[in-house]
C-alpha cells in the first residue's frame, strides 16, 4: 500500500495565482514519485481551478457538510466535492473543532455523509475518545476505509512535533480500535527533518502536513524522503 501524504493548505494562500504556482511546482517536483499518494486540500474556492485528471496529485476538501443539498447557506456538500473531482475530505480538524465549535456528533454525521457520497474521509483526532465518538454507528468496513490522522493539538503549527515514542504508542492504540486496515497518519509540525521517523520508527502509514505543504521545495523533500523508505 502506498504511503499517504496530505497537504492541508488551511486558509492559504490569498491569491489564485499563488495557489496555482504552489500546485504546479509540487506537481512537477514529484512526478517520479512511486510509493506515495499525494493529496492536496486547498481552500474550496481553488478546487475547480487546480483539479486535473492527468495530475498525479489527488484533491480533497478541508471540510464538508453533513447534508447532500438544501437551505444551508455557506455550506459545501460532500456530493459537490465528489462531483468536482475530490476523492478525499478532511473531517474534524482541531481548528474546526475549536473555531467552528464542531462537536463529535457533527463530525460523526459528516463522516457518514462523506462516505455515502463516495469520498474517503481523513478524520483528524487528538485522542482516542474522539475516534470512538466520531465513528459511532459506522460498520467495520467503513472504519477500515478511513484515514485517521493523529494530530496532537499542541503540535499543530507550533514547530514542536510529537516525540516519536509517544506518537508510536498512539499509532498502535488507534490501530487497535480502528482495525488493522485503516491508514493512520501523523500530523503536527511535520518537516523534512522529522518525516522519516514518523514512518520508519513510529510506523505511520502517512503524514498530514500543514505549514510545510505551502513551501513546495520543503513539501517535495518530505514526499521524496517518504518515497524512498
Ligand atoms: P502543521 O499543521 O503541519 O502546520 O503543524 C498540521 C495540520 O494542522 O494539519
Amino acid at each position: 500500500m502506498k504511503y499517504l501524504i496530505v497537504a492541508n493548505w488551511k486558509c492559504n494562500p490569498v491569491t489564485l495565482k499563488e495557489a496555482e504556482s504552489i500546485f504546479q511546482k509540487t506537481e512537477k517536483g514529484i512526478k517520479d514519485v512511486k510509493n506515495v499518494e499525494t493529496i492536496i486540500c486547498p481552500p474550496f474556492i481553488y478546487l475547480s481551478k487546480i483539479v486535473s485528471e492527468k495530475s498525479g496529485i489527488k484533491i480533497g476538501g478541508q471540510d464538508c457538510y453533513s447534508q447532500e443539498k438544501g437551505a444551508f447557506t455557506g455550506e459545501m456538500s460532500p456530493n459537490m466535492l465528489k462531483e468536482i473531482g475530490c476523492q478525499y475530505v478532511i473531517i474534524g480538524h482541531s481548528e474546526r473543532r475549536k473555531y467552528q465549535k464542531e462537536t463529535d456528533k457533527m463530525i460523526n454525521e459528516k463522516i457518514k455523509a462523506a462516505l455515502k457520497a463516495g469520498l474517503r474521509p481523513i478524520l483528524c483526532i487528538d485522542n482516542i475518545d474522539q475516534i470512538k465518538k466520531d465513528t459511532d454507528g459506522l460498520s467495520q468496513s467503513d472504519i477500515n476505509s478511513l484515514a485517521i490522522a493523529y494530530e496532537p493539538i499542541w503540535a499543530i503549527g507550533t514547530g514542536k512535533a510529537c516525540g516519536i515514542s509517544e506518537a508510536k504508542e498512539m499509532n498502535l492504540a488507534i490501530k487497535e480500535i480502528s482495525g488493522k486496515s485503516a491508514s493512520i497518519l501523523y500530523g503536527g509540525s511535520v518537516s523534512s527533518q522529522n518525516a522519516q521517523e514518523y514512518i520508519k520508527e513510529a510506523g505511520f502509514n502517512g503524514l498530514l502536513v500543514g505549514g510545510a505543504s505551502l513551501k513546495p521545495e520543503e513539501f517535495i523533500e518530505i514526499i521524496k524522503i517518504v518515497d524512498s523508505i
